[in-house]
């Protein structure tokens, strides 16, 4: 018949009625004094609280089930790497026992540089983790230099190694500039929002958007510009820069209003 046992690990004894009543060996206690997740280093979280011990537990005999083996503390000492080592063994990087999704994949991208937004957040790791010996770029143009268009208008001095996210996030490619133009100039808010109906009212050149004009398609008229920026014989100055009446060009205009708002030299 079985005795008392000794805890490999810890050395304390565990007694048959810590987890038996007495009178009874089965079923089990209902309130155990043996409890898995403050007396081993294994707590049974997630599915693994549903098991049956003898799942973790083999023994051909009670006796030998008594000894409670375990086959290790590891995701891998017990689980099939179905990634086949590609991922190395920290599963719990991407798994928890709750479930085999990889939800925590995600969220463990999250910390990196490159959290998977918008069209990047697809299964297939695969497309960009190419080989597990390396880690991707960040860099946009070093997975998308197939897609880019030299021929596009809009692609006017680009190169398929320029930085594409200046203008393009990983949306769809068409949408991108709603997004990022804030970066040159913000026409999605402050003074400009809602002011605007098409690139072209300030985009005159289609063939570069690095040329506009604060002037045409009636938005500022040179004559009220003229009337709101000089007064008597003298014109507003700001950082060595004159307004020029009657020939203000529109990157003076952008140096004093860099912003689309008040000026950067106050009143
Ligand atoms: C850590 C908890 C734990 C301790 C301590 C423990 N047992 Fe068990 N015992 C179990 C579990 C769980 C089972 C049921 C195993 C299974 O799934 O078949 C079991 C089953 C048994 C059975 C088989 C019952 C049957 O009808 O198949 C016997 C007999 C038994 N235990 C005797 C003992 C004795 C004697 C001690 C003290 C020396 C002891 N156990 C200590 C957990 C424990
Ligand atoms: C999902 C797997 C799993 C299940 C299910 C499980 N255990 Fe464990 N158990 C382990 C692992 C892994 C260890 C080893 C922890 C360690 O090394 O400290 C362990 C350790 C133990 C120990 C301590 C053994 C020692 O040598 O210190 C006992 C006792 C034990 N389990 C009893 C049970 C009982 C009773 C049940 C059912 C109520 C159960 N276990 C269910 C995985 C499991
Ligand atoms: C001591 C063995 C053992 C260890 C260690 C272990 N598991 Fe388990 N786990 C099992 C057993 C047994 C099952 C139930 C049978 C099965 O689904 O494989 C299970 C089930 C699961 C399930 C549920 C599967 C399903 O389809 O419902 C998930 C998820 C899981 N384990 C994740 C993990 C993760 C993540 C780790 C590491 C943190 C881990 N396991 C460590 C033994 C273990
Ligand atoms: C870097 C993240 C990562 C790591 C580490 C990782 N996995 Fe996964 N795992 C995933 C992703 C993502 C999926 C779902 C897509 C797929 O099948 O590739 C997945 C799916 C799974 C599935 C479910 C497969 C199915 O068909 O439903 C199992 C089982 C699994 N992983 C086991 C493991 C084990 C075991 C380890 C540790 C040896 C591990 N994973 C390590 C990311 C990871
Ligand atoms: C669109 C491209 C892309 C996809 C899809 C993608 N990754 Fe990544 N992943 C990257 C890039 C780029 C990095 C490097 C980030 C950095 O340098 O901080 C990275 C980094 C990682 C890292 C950290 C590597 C390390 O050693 O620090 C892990 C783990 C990872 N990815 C897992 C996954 C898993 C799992 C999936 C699928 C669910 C996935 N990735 C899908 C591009 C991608
Ligand atoms: C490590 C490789 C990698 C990097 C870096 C990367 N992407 Fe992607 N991207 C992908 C993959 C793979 C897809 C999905 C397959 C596809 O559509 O090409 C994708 C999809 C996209 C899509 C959707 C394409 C479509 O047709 O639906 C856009 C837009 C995009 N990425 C933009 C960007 C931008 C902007 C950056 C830089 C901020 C960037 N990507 C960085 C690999 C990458
Ligand atoms: C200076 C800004 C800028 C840069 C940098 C840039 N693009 Fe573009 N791209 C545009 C504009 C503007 C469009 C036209 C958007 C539209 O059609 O609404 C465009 C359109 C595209 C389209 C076609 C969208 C469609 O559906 O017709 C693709 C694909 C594309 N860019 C890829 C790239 C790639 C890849 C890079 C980096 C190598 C890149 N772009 C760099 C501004 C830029
Ligand atoms: C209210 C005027 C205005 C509107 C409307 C506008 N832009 Fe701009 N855009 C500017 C200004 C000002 C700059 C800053 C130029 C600079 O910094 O040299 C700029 C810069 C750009 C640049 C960067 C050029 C470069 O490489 O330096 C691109 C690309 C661009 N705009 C595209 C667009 C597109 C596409 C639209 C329509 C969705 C649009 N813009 C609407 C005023 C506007
Ligand atoms: C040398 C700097 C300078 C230049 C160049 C300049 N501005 Fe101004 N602008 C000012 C200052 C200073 C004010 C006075 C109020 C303020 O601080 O916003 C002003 C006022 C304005 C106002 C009125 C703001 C309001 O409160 O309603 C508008 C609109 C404006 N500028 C647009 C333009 C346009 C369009 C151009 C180019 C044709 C231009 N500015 C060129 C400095 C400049």
């Amino acid at each position: 018949m079985l005795i008392g046992f000794t805890r490999a690990d810890t050395g304390t004894d565990l007694d048959c009625l810590d987890c038996h009543d007495s009178g009874q060996w089965l079923p089990l206690s209902e309130k155990p004094r043996f409890d898995h997740v403050r007396d081993t280093d294994f707590p049974l979280l997630g599915t693994h609280a549903d098991l049956q011990c003898r799942q973790c537990h083999p023994g051909d005999s009670t006796e030998d089930f008594h000894r409670f083996i375990g086959k290790g503390i590891e995701c891998v000492s017990c689980h099939q790497d179905i990634h086949q080592n590609y991922w190395g063994d920290l599963c719990e990087d991407c798994h928890s026992p709750m479930n085999w999704q990889p939800a925590q994949a995600f969220e463990r991208h999250n910390q990196t540089l490159f959290p998977l937004a918008a069209a990047h957040h697809i299964i297939e790791c695969y497309l960009c983790h190419t080989s597990n010996i390396s880690i991707p770029s960040i860099d946009c143009q070093d997975c998308h230099q197939s897609d880019f268009l030299p021929e596009l208008a809009s692609h006017t001095n680009v190169g398929e190694m320029s930085d594409c996210s200046t203008c393009h996030a990983p949306t769809r490619w068409n949408q991108i500039l709603a997004i990022n133009h804030g970066v040159f100039f913000p026409i999605r808010s402050g003074n400009h929002r809602g002011e605007w109906n098409s690139c072209s009212d300030c985009h005159f050149d289609s063939n570069s958007f690095q040329s506009f004009s604060c002037l045409g398609s009636g938005c500022h008229s040179l004559s009220k510009m003229n009337s709101e920026h000089c007064e008597g014989g003298g014109c507003q100055r700001c950082d060595g820069l004159t307004y020029e009446r009657n020939s203000a060009n529109s990157d003076d205009c952008l140096f004093c209003h860099p912003q689309g708002n008040e000026s950067k030299c106050g009143d």
